[in-house]
Formats: C-alpha cells, structure tokens, sequence
C-alpha cells in the first residue's frame, strides 16, 4: 500500500529530492559510518519490546537485518528511490516487512496503532523534527515504545559551534543537519521518561522515551503543531 505525501513544503521536497538523488550512491557514502553503527543498530533492535513495530525513514533498510523475527513491522521513508533500495535488500534477506512511502510529519496512521517506533538517523533530516516527533507519538499505543540513534549537537561548546558553521555542508549534500538538538525535541513532543545515551563522544545517542498520551492532550498537541508548521 501506497500512502499520499500530505505535506509538501519546499524544504519537504528538496529533502525527497536530496535522498532521491543519493539513493543510488547512499551505502557507499555511510560505508565507514556502518561500521560503527551496526553495534548501535544491533543494540537498539535488541531493546524493542512486543508488540507492532514502526521504522520511521528506513532508508535503504540497513535496520532490516535487525528486525525481531516473526515480527510485524512497517517501515515508511519520504524517498522513493531510498525505499527501492529497501525492498531489494529485505527480498535479498527474505524478512518480512510492509515498505511503504510518506511523510513522517504527517503519518498516514491511526492513532494509537503501534507499540513501538524506532528511527535511525533520521530526524537529522525532516525538516519539521518535533512535528515528526509529535506525529510519532500520536501513532504509538499509550505507553508504547520510543527508540531512537541520532547525531546531534554536542554540547561542547567549541565543538557545537564547528557543527553549527558547518550545518549548511551535510544539509545541501544530503539534507541533514548536524546541529539539532534531538533530545530537546523529544520532550517537546510531549515524551516522557525520556533518557539519552552517549554512543560517540556526545555527537552520536541512543535516545529513548515513551509516550503517555491522554486521549485528550494527544489530539491537542498534533492540531498545535499543524497549525504551527510552514
Ligand atoms: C540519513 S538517512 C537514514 C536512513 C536509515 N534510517 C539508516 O539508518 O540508514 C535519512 C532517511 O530519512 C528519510 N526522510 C527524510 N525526511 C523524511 C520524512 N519527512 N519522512 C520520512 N522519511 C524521511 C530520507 O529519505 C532518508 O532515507
């Protein structure tokens, strides 16, 4: 199943466009990256409770290999191109997964039908994180599982203002920032127990939350924030 792309900002579609362009040379680039990040990403799968599982922005499906067997999960990124790269390598792994594009600041979901969401490196890159965050939260169970690997900035302050000099260079390249601020923007999004993990010096987390929505505050915070958004 398809969904409909229902926010088409100009920084929406540049952002599809960048990872569209790059899908075909993605792995390569991340190639040094992964070798690190396979440790992260085995270690965050392996904290997935039961339940249905959603992978926000998929990408080429490097967390596939990852996915708890026997489970139901449904992964969703903005690129097309990126997804295809997706479906190739979970046919080539024989995992069982729903591939599907969206938006993950508008997800195409009910309220309530997820127990757990899991991104990697992801909300470096949409460009309204804490709508992503909010829409996130709308979509789990009350209770249910958030699990997060982010780059963000650190806050060494020479360091952090490196990473806000050179924010432009990743975002024109492949439409991410380095210098966003992932925890913050989780307990913006109304998460609670919210706990961050250094992976990387204080650059690379683990990021942890769950989401305890009343069914009144949950659709509340996601009208503010639609409102709220360009
Ligand atoms: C840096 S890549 C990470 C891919 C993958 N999660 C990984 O760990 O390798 C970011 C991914 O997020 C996707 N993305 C960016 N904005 C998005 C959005 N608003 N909704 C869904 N996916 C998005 C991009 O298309 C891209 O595949």
């Amino acid at each position: 199943m398809t969904s409909q792309l229902a926010t088409d900002t100009r920084e929406t579609r540049l952002t599809r466009q960048r990872y569209d362009r790059i899908a075909p040379i993605y792995d390569a680039l991340e190639w040094m990256m992964e070798w690190r990040a396979r440790r992260w990403r085995r270690d965050l799968w392996s904290r997935v409770g039961t339940g249905r599982v959603l992978e926000l922005g998929v990408g080429t499906g490097k967390n596939i290999r990852y996915y708890p067997e026997g489970r139901d999960v449904v992964a969703m990124d903005i690129s097309e191109r990126m997804l295809a790269r997706a479906r190739h390598r979970a046919e080539r792994l024989s995992a069982t997964v729903r591939l599907e594009v969206g938006d993950a600041q508008v997800l195409s979901y009910a309220d309530a039908s997820f127990d757990v969401v899991v991104a990697t490196f992801l909300f470096c890159s949409v460009p309204d994180p804490v709508l992503g965050l909010t829409e996130a939260k709308r979509v789990l169970k009350p209770g249910g599982q958030l699990l997060l690997v982010e780059h963000v900035a650190s806050q060494r302050p020479v360091l952090r203002r490196l990473m806000q000099w050179l924010d432009p260079i990743p975002l024109h390249i492949w439409g991410a920032h380095i210098d966003r601020d992932t925890v913050d923007n989780v307990r913006r999004a109304g998460f609670i127990d919210v706990a961050d993990t250094n992976l990387s010096l204080d650059v690379v987390k683990r990021i942890e939350a769950r989401a305890l929505p009343t069914p009144a505050n949950l659709s509340d915070t996601h009208d503010q924030h639609r409102e709220g958004s360009p």
